[in-house]
């Protein structure tokens, strides 16, 4: 923030150079409570240089600064306490928002580097499971960070589309399966076939062979095995991306698994030249019980490749590709042990760049504090549960607003915004329970919540016919604008920290608490009673609009004009 700046310059002038204006900046805090001002410094370092007491310290720098853009210094115990100039600063803020729109909290971090985020990743023949949800929702707001900071994103949906569950797959549909009801019902009707192989595998142990069996065909090429594959993945794909279409989320690249299949052996050759490989059971791992972890697995006895195996050859792949700067995961929490693997194994290898990997990890989604299961018939359908956030939000506007226009698109935004913001709005490692009720309140923590002030200040604007004088400076005269003002002023903080933290949740919470001032604000101020005050604070609105529409779609939410 300018201001933080401005007053490390100042204390950095009065330091001469004890302190480096660097840690003055690092060690300048926001004051929780607004009678401790604006923007705080504790003295306690400096004391220790200087030998003298904190507090006196506080006292004779405080009563040394001047600078109009402050209007009060003072020494509360340890700290310098800084008030801003309100009038001063609310006047820059506002026009700066007016300048620069949607560009507005821009920060120039990434040099635009490169950051691939591997996200989404469903399994295909299997359902888009809630986790996937989550990975895709957070996957995106990361992406829409990150360009935010001026690196270059690329979305990538590795898809789960090889594996020895494939070859079970063929042979279960081979056995039970039925041409029609698969068409019908894709995922459903995989589902089931593969449900039906493990109830009789556990009979019949034969079917477990013929299951390898038939995945090394698939990974040697035969012709009946890859057309059935392919089959089960166009039509799996159908079905994602009615759920993508919903979400408005697209990937640069659909590389999956299945992608690395012809690239994996040189990889596999790489580990052997550097003699990382040994022998477990006749399977081939890379050991690394030197760092307390499990083998990571490479190649079973068979000769089948494994996850571990082309997450390996897609690291290599995407540094080779994409030369990232960082290489994000965002995956559940339940595969943290297998990323630690992954870049221990490429550590090995002597890649560096293995560092730059993060796995980005979340909790889960619970219903009534249990883990929603795809299993066993309790299969909770993520489109259901979109369609069914659209429906009621759909309801919604027909008891409150029937004759809206675009009440399809709107109720669009609605619903598929309350679920976004539902899982965005807690820390990502945080378990989430599923409420569609919770989620689709227009009070409280919630999308609509956003939304709904958003269209409030949409519709002050119009009623005060407001229009933009970039050349005309904004003059508030009221005190209760300031917990806006200040909101609204950190917001390219926010977006800083959310960055390096790899955190939306930061940014749901922003828009959350400058929805909350500005309410407040307009519950006690009469915004468009006609005086000489009434451009400025219409301006403060519009800066409010503004701010609370980019808050919502760095998260991938859209802000309707009514609703
Ligand atoms: N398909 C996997 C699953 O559903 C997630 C893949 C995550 N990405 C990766 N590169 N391993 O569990």
């Amino acid at each position: 923030m300018y201001y933080k700046q401005q007053f490390a310059n100042v204390l950095a002038s009065k330091f001469n150079g004890v302190i480096s204006e660097e840690e003055i900046l690092f060690r300048i805090e926001s004051p929780k409570q607004m009678n401790h001002g604006d923007l705080a410094f504790p003295c306690f370092e400096l004391a220790k240089i200087k030998r003298k007491a904190p507090n006196k310290i506080a006292e004779e720098i405080a009563s040394e600064i001047e600078d109009p853009l402050f209007e009060k210094v003072e020494a509360v115990g340890a700290y310098i306490n800084v008030f801003l100039n309100k009038q001063k600063v609310s006047s820059q803020v506002i026009e700066k928002v007016l300048r620069e729109k949607g560009e507005y909290g821009k920060l120039n971090l990434g040099n635009k580097g490169v950051v691939t985020i591997d996200m989404s990743s469903p399994n295909i023949a299997k359902p888009f499971s809630m986790g996937h949800l989550r990975s895709t929702v957070i996957g995106n707001a990361l992406s829409l960070l990150l360009e935010k900071g001026d690196y270059k994103p690329v979305k990538i949906n590795h898809l789960g589309d090889w594996g020895t569950q494939f070859g079970k797959l063929i042979v279960a549909y081979k056995r039970w399966g039925n041409e029609e009801k698969v068409k019908k019902d894709t995922i459903k009707e995989l589902l089931k076939l593969y449900i039906i192989f493990h109830e009789q595998a556990e009979i019949d142990a034969s079917l477990e062979d013929q299951g390898r069996l038939w995945f090394k065909k698939l990974e040697s090429g035969d012709e009946e095995a890859i057309a059935l594959w392919n089959w089960f993945k166009e039509e799996s794909l159908i079905e994602f991306n009615r759920i993508y279409d919903l979400l408005g989320i697209n990937f640069d690249s659909n590389d999956g698994e299945a992608f690395y299949n012809d690239k994996m052996n040189g990889m596999v050759e790489f580990l052997a030249e550097k003699k990382l490989l040994s022998n477990s059971d006749g399977a081939e791992v890379v050991d690394l019980s030197e760092l307390n972890m499990p083998p990571c697995l490479i190649r079973k006895s068979d000769g089948a490749t494994l996850y571990a195996t082309r997450d390996l050859t897609a690291a290599l792949y995407r540094q080779e590709t994409y030369q990232f700067v960082q290489s994000l995961y965002v995956v559940g929490n339940e595969q943290s042990l297998h990323f630690q693997q992954l870049t221990e194994v490429l550590k090995k290898m002597g890649y560096n760049w293995a560092n730059d990997m993060k796995h980005i990890s979340f909790g889960m989604i619970l219903k009534d504090g249990k883990k929603m299961s795809t299993r066993k018939g309790k299969l909770v359908l993520l489109e259901e549960v979109l369609t069914q956030a659209i429906d009621l939000a759909k309801q919604n506007i027909e008891t409150k607003n029937p004759f809206m226009q675009n009440k399809e698109s709107v109720a669009h935004a609605i619903g598929v915004g309350a679920v976004i913001f539902h899982d965005l709005k807690n820390h990502r490692n945080n378990d989430v329970e599923f409420s569609l009720e919770d989620m689709l309140r227009v009070e409280g923590e919630t999308g609509p919540y956003v939304q709904y002030t958003y269209v409030r200040a949409c519709s002050l604007l119009e009623k005060g016919e407001y229009t933009i004088k970039i050349d005309e400076t904004v003059q508030l005269n009221d005190d209760q604008a300031w917990p806006i003002i200040s909101k609204l002023m950190s917001f390219s903080q926010v977006i800083e920290r959310a960055l390096l933290t790899y955190d939306p949740s930061l940014i749901a919470k922003f828009t959350i608490d400058l929805a909350q001032a500005f309410n407040k604000y307009y519950g006690s101020v009469r915004v468009l009673q006609d005086d000489s005050h009434k451009y400025a604070r219409l301006s403060l609105v519009y800066a409010v609009a503004t701010v609370l529409q980019e808050g919502l779609r760095i998260l991938g939410i859209e802000a309707p004009k009514e609703m």
